[in-house]
């Protein structure tokens, strides 16, 4: 009897600590699993804005060539990260209505120098990625933008998703229907003038089907808004 106890308990440890290892390996779930942290960002140098402005325009053929970790990070920034503290602690790169922040931002790189090709989730307060999935999935993530062969060029494609009741709870229709895709936007602009600035090429992309692209990323959290390949333009 007491033979058969403890293997039962052995046979669940073993059970645990598989599945708590199998959790891990997969990097899923866990908030920091996996952290890489990013180069410090950028945040003095760049070309005038008004020269970025006048100089943007949508690029969609990339040449083959990587990105650093350094241009991932700093494209990242732009699109979401921290910046100077405000009263209630510290802003960020792009205004929210309300200061609610509905917006995810993920990573799917395939050709990112130091970085293992994967979907990756941007933590703006700790500036750093987390690995959500491991694998190329560029070429997926074309099919679900009706094949816009872009996103399977481009070395990395920013992935926004919003969650939307963040804003909806305070704003009701207008926060879904305005103010939401109103950040979205704010967003995609400072990582086309961002791109600009480093001699880097993106365009903003809407055409996707939705559920496609949450399956692609897996059920991230919120629901795809926008996507922004970016990489050197080609000659
Ligand atoms: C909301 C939105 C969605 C867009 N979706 C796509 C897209 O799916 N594919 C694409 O190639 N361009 C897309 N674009 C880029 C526009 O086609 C482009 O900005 C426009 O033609 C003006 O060109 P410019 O950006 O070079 O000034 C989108 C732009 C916006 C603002």
């Amino acid at each position: 009897m007491k033979t058969g106890r403890s293997f039962l308990a052995f046979a669940v440890f073993l059970l645990l600590g598989s599945a708590f290892a199998a959790f891990f390996i997969a990097g899923r779930g866990v908030p920091g699993a996996y952290a890489i942290e990013l180069p410090e960002p950028d945040r003095e140098s760049g070309i005038p804005v008004s020269r970025a402005i006048h100089g943007r325009k949508s690029v969609r053929n990339y040449s083959a060539e990587s990105l650093t970790l350094d241009q991932a990070g700093q494209l990242l920034w732009a699109a979401g990260g921290a910046t100077i503290d405000g009263v209630t602690g510290p802003t960020r790169s792009y205004p929210s209505a309300g200061g609610t922040y509905p917006l995810e931002i993920y990573l799917v790189s395939g050709n990112v120098e130091g970085l293992e090709a994967g979907l990756y989730k941007y933590h703006w307060r700790t500036h750093s990625l987390e690995m959500i999935l491991p694998g190329d999935k560029r070429s997926d993530l074309a099919s679900a933008a009706y094949g816009q062969r872009m996103i399977g060029a481009a070395p990395a494609t920013i992935v926004v998703t919003a969650v939307y009741e963040r804003t909806t709870r305070r704003y009701g229709d207008r926060g879904r229907e305005l103010y939401v895709p109103m950040d979205a936007g704010h967003l995609g602009q400072n990582v086309h003038l961002q791109a600009e600035s480093m001699g880097l090429g993106t365009v903003m992309v809407g055409a996707f089907f939705e559920s496609q692209v949450a399956s692609v990323l897996e059920e991230p959290e919120g629901d795809p808004i926008y996507m922004m390949p970016v990489g050197y333009i080609a000659d």
